[in-house]
C-alpha cells in the first residue's frame, strides 16, 4: 500500500515536472538588449512584449518550413492584444499569426530539413528596423547578424519613421522587386531582372551576413544540424 502511494506520488510528480519542462522548453531564445521597448513576434509562435532585459523562450516545431521571427516597436495594444505598431506590425495583433509590415530585420528558418538540417539567415530584403544577431548553440554553426544601426543611415528615398525602408516596397519596380509575391512584381515581369542594385548594396556593405535582395542566396543563406538551439539578441 505505501510502495502503491509512493510509486503514484512519483509518477504524478514526474508527469507534473516534465509538463512543466515541455511547456517552457524552447529552441529559441529571445532577448531585447535594446533601451526600449521592443514586441517580439514569431510565425509560427505568437509574439510578446519585451521590456529591456527581458526574454521570450519560444518553441517553434520540428519540420516547420518558412518561419520568422522579428521584432516590432512602438506598439499599443487593448488589453485583448489588438492594436498596432509603428513597425513590424501583423495585421494589428499582439499574438502574430500572419508576417510583419515593412520595415522589419527578418530572421527567416526552416527547420530540419534536407538531412534534418536547419535553415537559416538575417534578412533586410523587407528593410530594416532593429540590430538583430541570432547565435546558433553549436559552435560549428554560422552566427547571423545585422548590428550596424541602419536606421540611421538610412538613404533618405527610404526613410520612414522607425526605420528604412526595402526599395520594392518604396517604388515597387521589377529592378528592386525580383518575383517577391506583389502584384506590382508580378505586373512589371519581375522575373526579367534581379541582380545587386545600389540600395541593395547600401545593406549589404552594411550587414554582409544578411540577406541584401530577394535573389541574394548565395552569400546569406546558413545550416546547422537539427534539434540546435537559437538565442535571438534585438540590439546585441
Ligand atoms: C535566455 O537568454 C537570457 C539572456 O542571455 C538568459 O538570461 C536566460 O537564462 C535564457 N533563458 C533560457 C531558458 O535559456
Ligand atoms: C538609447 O541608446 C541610443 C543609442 O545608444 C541613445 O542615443 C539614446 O539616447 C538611448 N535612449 C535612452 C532612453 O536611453
Ligand atoms: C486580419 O484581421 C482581421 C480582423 O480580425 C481578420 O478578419 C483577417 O482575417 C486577418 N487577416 C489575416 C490575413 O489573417
Ligand atoms: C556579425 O557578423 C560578422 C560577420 O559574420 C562578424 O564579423 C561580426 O563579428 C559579428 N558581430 C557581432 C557583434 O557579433
Ligand atoms: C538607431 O538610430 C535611430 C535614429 O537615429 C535612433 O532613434 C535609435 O534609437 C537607434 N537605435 C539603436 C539601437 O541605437
Ligand atoms: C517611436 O516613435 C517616436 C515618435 O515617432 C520616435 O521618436 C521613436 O524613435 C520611436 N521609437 C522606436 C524604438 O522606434
Ligand atoms: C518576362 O521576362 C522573361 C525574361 O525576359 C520573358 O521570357 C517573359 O516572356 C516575360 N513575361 C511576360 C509576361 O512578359
Ligand atoms: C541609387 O540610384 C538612384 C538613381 O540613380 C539614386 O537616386 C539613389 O540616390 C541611389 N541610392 C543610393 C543608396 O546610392
Ligand atoms: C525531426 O523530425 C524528423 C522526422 O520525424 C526526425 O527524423 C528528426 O530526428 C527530428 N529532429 C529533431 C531534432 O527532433
Amino acid at each position: 500500500m505505501a510502495i502503491t502511494m509512493e510509486k503514484s506520488l512519483f509518477i504524478f510528480l514526474f508527469i507534473a515536472i516534465t509538463s512543466i519542462a515541455s511547456t517552457q522548453a524552447g529552441n529559441f531564445n529571445i532577448t531585447n538588449k535594446c533601451n526600449y521597448t521592443v514586441w517580439a513576434a514569431a510565425v509560427p509562435g505568437g509574439g510578446v512584449k519585451l521590456n529591456t532585459g527581458e526574454s521570450w523562450n519560444m518553441n517553434i516545431a520540428n519540420g516547420t518550413n518558412n518561419a520568422r521571427i522579428w521584432g516590432r516597436t512602438n506598439c499599443t495594444f487593448d488589453n485583448s492584444g489588438v492594436g498596432k505598431c509603428q513597425t513590424g506590425d501583423c495585421n494589428n495583433t499582439l499574438e502574430c499569426k500572419t508576417f510583419g509590415t515593412p520595415p522589419n530585420t527578418i530572421l527567416e528558418f526552416a527547420l530540419n530539413m534536407y538531412n534534418n538540417l536547419d535553415f537559416y539567415d538575417v534578412s533586410l530584403v523587407q528593410g530594416f528596423n532593429i540590430p538583430i544577431k541570432l547565435t546558433p548553440s553549436s559552435s560549428s554553426c554560422g552566427m547571423v547578424n545585422c548590428t550596424r544601426n541602419i536606421t540611421d543611415e538610412c538613404p533618405a528615398q527610404l526613410k520612414v519613421p522607425g526605420g528604412c525602408n526595402n526599395p520594392c516596397t518604396t517604388f515597387g519596380t521589377s529592378e528592386y522587386c525580383c518575383d517577391l509575391s506583389s502584384a506590382k512584381s508580378v505586373a512589371t515581369n519581375a522575373s526579367a531582372t534581379c541582380t545587386p542594385t545600389n540600395y541593395s548594396k547600401f545593406f549589404k556593405d552594411r550587414c554582409p551576413s544578411a540577406y541584401s535582395y530577394p535573389k541574394d542566396d548565395a552569400t546569406s543563406t546558413y545550416t546547422c544540424m537539427g534539434g540546435t538551439t537559437y538565442d535571438v539578441v534585438f540590439c546585441p
